[in-house]
């Protein structure tokens, strides 16, 4: 596997790929856990040569979240993806990414309000513009992403067709299921900061979710589905709910009754100082 930190070298690299095939991307900001292994193993079933780019991306921090502590493992992120068959590691330096005077910003409207755009502000603008430069840079066939986080998931699509990105096309930027827990937690580095206790009381998430999804598909009114989903996830452990609303699953408008076209749960909520997001489908009448 061949480590790239700077332009000129990662374009002669990604042209010299492509003779040979297709090319995958699969973007993260490192720290690498097993859902990114997930998608970098999709990617390899999809491309013939897959890309990872680390990248931890001072664009999507705000001001009150900590960039310099985000976790930083070069080393071993690298072992784990040359052990799964990784062509090319892109870590380009923040002045590689951002040279002296970069000035531009992509803000992606309607997609980016509300849900953890809401709590993060300027966050969607800065994922937004790094992912449409790294899809520049590498020119992938194919790029994949966490449907765990379905807005930014979104805001990408949205992004790709709105500015006719050809490489990937629009089609090509796919979705990769939630990797869970045996008890059907969606797999997140943040777990990892929980207690025993808290663990334990974590599963309410998904387990509420699936009820009230089985609520709404079986007619019960949205709102009052929504609201027994906050009385079960406090009920169980949560100390707050940021939000738990029923959207289209690709607009992301919000609902207010079950639609005919694909729609998503979206929740966010807090155990202690630990915010763990999910999201699940919901059947079309
Ligand atoms: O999901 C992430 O890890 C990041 O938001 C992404 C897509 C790599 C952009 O920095």
């Amino acid at each position: 596997m061949q480590t790239l930190h700077s332009l000129d070298p990662l374009r002669r690299a990604v042209a010299g790929l492509r003779e040979s095939g297709k090319i995958a991307l699969v973007p993260t900001m490192g720290a690498l856990h097993e859902g990114h292994l997930t998608l970098v193993r999709e990617a390899r079933k999809r491309a013939d040569h897959v890309v990872v780019s680390i990248f931890v991306n001072p664009l999507q921090f705000g001001a009150n979240e900590d960039l310099d502590k985000y976790p930083r493992q070069l080393e071993r992120d690298s072992a784990l993806l040359a052990a799964e068959g990784v062509a090319l590691l892109w870590a380009p330096t923040v002045e590689a990414m951002y040279p002296q005077g970069f000035a531009s910003n992509i803000s992606v409207s309607g997609v980016s309000d509300g849900l953890c755009g809401a709590s993060r502000p300027g966050h969607f603008d800065g994922v937004a513009t790094v992912v449409c430069k790294l899809f520049n840079q590498v020119l992938p066939d194919v790029a994949l992403f966490g449907e765990k986080d379905w807005q930014q998931l979104a805001v990408i699509r949205r992004m790709t067709r709105d500015l006719d990105l050809t490489r990937p096309h629009v089609d090509a930027v796919l979705g990769v299921a939630t990797v869970r827990e045996e008890d059907g937690l969606a797999k997140s580095s943040r777990n990892a900061y929980l207690s025993q206790e808290q663990r334990a009381q974590a599963v309410t998430l998904p387990t509420a979710m699936k009820a009230a999804i089985a609520a709404i598909e079986s007619g019960e009114p949205v709102a009052a589905a929504l609201a027994g989903l906050d009385s079960a996830l406090l009920d169980g452990g949560f100390s707050s709910v940021d939000y738990a609303e029923l959207r289209d699953a690709d607009a992301l408008t919000l609902l207010e009754k079950r639609g005919e076209a694909p729609m998503r749960l979206l929740v966010a909520a807090r155990i202690g100082t630990t915010r763990l997001i999910d999201n699940m489908p919901v059947a079309p009448k």
